[in-house]
Order: C-alpha cells, then sequence, then structure tokens
C-alpha cells in the first residue's frame, strides 16, 4: 500500500502537510530554523505585522497555569516593511509556505499591512488577526463585532489576490456568526482559534501575573474548547477551517481534524518540544494507514454522533 497522502489546500494554498506552526510562537520562523527544518512543516504563520514596529506590553508577559500558558506580549514586531526588507529575504531561503499575520488598529491599517505583504515576494497567504486579546486598541474589537469583522476581512480581500484567512477570537458566545460573517466578506479559510481571555493573580501581592494585567490562555488546558470551536464553525461555513488550541500529539490533530479542519497550527507547544512536528506527522501517517484512508482530507469532518 502506498503512504496516506498529507498534502492539503486551503484555498489556492497548496501544503505540502496540514502543520503549520502557530502565529507568537516562532517568531517569523527564521528563529527556530536551527532546531525544526521548516521544510518539515507545511508552513509557518509570522508574529504579529502592524505597519510600525511595536514594543509591546512591559513585563511580565508570561505566566505558566496548569496545562497551559497565559500571555499579553502585545504584539510586540518589527512592522511589516522591516519583515519585507530584512526579514523575509532570509525566510524565502527555507521550503515552506510564509502566512503573513496581519495585524492593525484600523481597518485602513489591515488593508495597507496585506497589500505590503502581498506584494512582496515569499509571502504565500495572510492570516488577519482580528483577535488578539492583549492590545488595547483593535485587535479582538474586530473578532468580537460581526460588523467589524465583515469591514476588515472584506478590505484585506480588496488589497490581496492571496489566500485571506481570519483568524477568529473564541471570546464570543457564538463563533458561527463570526465564521459565516468572514465566509461572506471573501475569507478563503478560517483559523480557529485564538487566545481565551484569562486572568491569574499572585495571592500575596493581590496583583494580576502579567503587567497588562489579563492576557490570552493557550495550550492543552483549551483543546477542548477549541475543538467544539472547530466543530462548529466547519458546519457553519463551506470554506476549510483551520484548527488550533492546545495541539500537543498527533491524537490531539486528529481530534481537530475529525471536527473539520483541514489544516492544524501548533502553538504553545514550540516553546518546550519545537521538534514536535515530526512526531506528529508520523502519528498521523499511521493513523491513517491504520484506518485504511489514503488521505487526510478524506478524515476532515468524519466525526460520528450521537453515540
Ligand atoms: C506567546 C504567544 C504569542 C502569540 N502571538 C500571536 C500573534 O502575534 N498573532 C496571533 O494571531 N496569535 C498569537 N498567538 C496565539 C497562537 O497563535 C494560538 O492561536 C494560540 O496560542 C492557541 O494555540 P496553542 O494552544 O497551540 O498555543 C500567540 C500565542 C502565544 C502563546
Amino acid at each position: 500500500m502506498t503512504a496516506p497522502s498529507l498534502g492539503v489546500e486551503i484555498g489556492s494554498l497548496k501544503l505540502r502537510n496540514p502543520l503549520l506552526a502557530a502565529s507568537g510562537t516562532c517568531g517569523y520562523g527564521v528563529e527556530i530554523a536551527h532546531v525544526v527544518d521548516l521544510a518539515t512543516l507545511g508552513g509557518i504563520v509570522t508574529k504579529g505585522l502592524y505597519m510600525a514596529a511595536r514594543d509591546g506590553c512591559e513585563a511580565p508577559r508570561i505566566a505558566e497555569t496548569p496545562a497551559g500558558l497565559l500571555n499579553a506580549i502585545g504584539l510586540q514586531g518589527v512592522g511589516i516593511r522591516a519583515f519585507v526588507d530584512r526579514v523575509l529575504p532570509r525566510l524565502r531561503e527555507h521550503d515552506t509556505a510564509v502566512i503573513v499575520n496581519v495585524c492593525g488598529e484600523t481597518v485602513e491599517e489591515y488593508a495597507e499591512v496585506a497589500r505590503i505583504a502581498s506584494d512582496a515576494p515569499g509571502v504565500h497567504a495572510l492570516e488577519i488577526n482580528i483577535s488578539c486579546p492583549n492590545v488595547k486598541t483593535g485587535g479582538i474589537a474586530f473578532g468580537t463585532d460581526p460588523l467589524m469583522t465583515r469591514d476588515v476581512v472584506g478590505a484585506v480581500r480588496k488589497a490581496s489576490a492571496l489566500p485571506v484567512i481570519p483568524k477568529l477570537s473564541p471570546n464570543v458566545t457564538d463563533i458561527t456568526v463570526f465564521a459565516r460573517a468572514c465566509e461572506e466578506a471573501g475569507a478563503d479559510a478560517i483559523s480557529c482559534v485564538n487566545t481565551f481571555l484569562g486572568l491569574a493573580i499572585d495571592v500575596e501581592t493581590r496583583k494580576p501575573r502579567l503587567a497588562f494585567g489579563t492576557g490570552g490562555l493557550s495550550g492543552p488546558a483549551i483543546r477542548p474548547l477549541a475543538v467544539r470551536m472547530t466543530w462548529q464553525a466547519a458546519r457553519a461555513v463551506k470554506i476549510p477551517i483551520i484548527g488550533i488550541g492546545g495541539i500537543a500529539s498527533a491524537s490531539d490533530a486528529l481530534e481537530f481534524f475529525i471536527a473539520g479542519a483541514s489544516a492544524v497550527q501548533v502553538g504553545t507547544m514550540n516553546f518546550s518540544r519545537p521538534n514536535i512536528y515530526a512526531e506528529i506527522e508520523s502519528g498521523l501517517v499511521d493513523y491513517l494507514t491504520r484506518h485504511h484512508i489514503g488521505s487526510i482530507r478524506d478524515l476532515v469532518g468524519t466525526i460520528r454522533y450521537p453515540r
């Protein structure tokens, strides 16, 4: 029997495998290239980029929590022009798909960042960050109001011919409303999900453990929530879903595919096990072989219910 296929298509974006490194957990890709062969990944999603460089939040910006991580980095970054001029040429040396995580404080800024990224050779798709909980303006506001979601996705859609992939916030009551808003505004796929708004308190000082106060929760703690939201979003729209949240093994990734994801992203695990991709890839191949499934595409959305 020939080996099962792991190749997937997200709109016009062809990925050699469905495993992507999640935004903010792998820098701009080049930082992790000495530990992970980027050519073994389907692709990497860059840290969020605005027009200008940003310093992000004061430290402490990270706190460990049970089975998770609370962060308020505040979208520190070099800005889109510096990324295109100074980082992208180094990233282009690696044979992997590059997805730029697009940020903005206004709809116009999102569109401008998207336009500059799209004009740069070596960018394969745009992920629109409408879901960052750790900034004072923009960010999550765009992802928790369906009309703002529609506006920003529509503006980026007009500004770029690349696949447009809005990244949904889980901090909403009904994620299907936002998934549909993205589809109607012309998105090619949806990333699902960003971090969950949380608060950790140092009881001795009675101060929040993060300087920003609240933060975004990620890691295995959020996985069942993210799988549920991926399942809901996949049933609400026809465009592909990229599942994200707490993936730490092939079995975790499989849950997302079965729930309806066409690809997945690994985030928090990059900090402790940056080499996890090879293990997940071989686990997927083993599973597909054992279940006589020829392609990962045939597993997508095959959840059986009710029990
Ligand atoms: C330290 C850190 C920084 C992040 N920065 C970004 C970012 O710049 N843009 C974005 O869209 N998501 C960002 N995220 C969210 C992740 O891409 C991912 O959606 C989230 O962590 C859930 O996946 P995980 O549980 O596998 O980490 C960040 C997450 C962490 C932990």
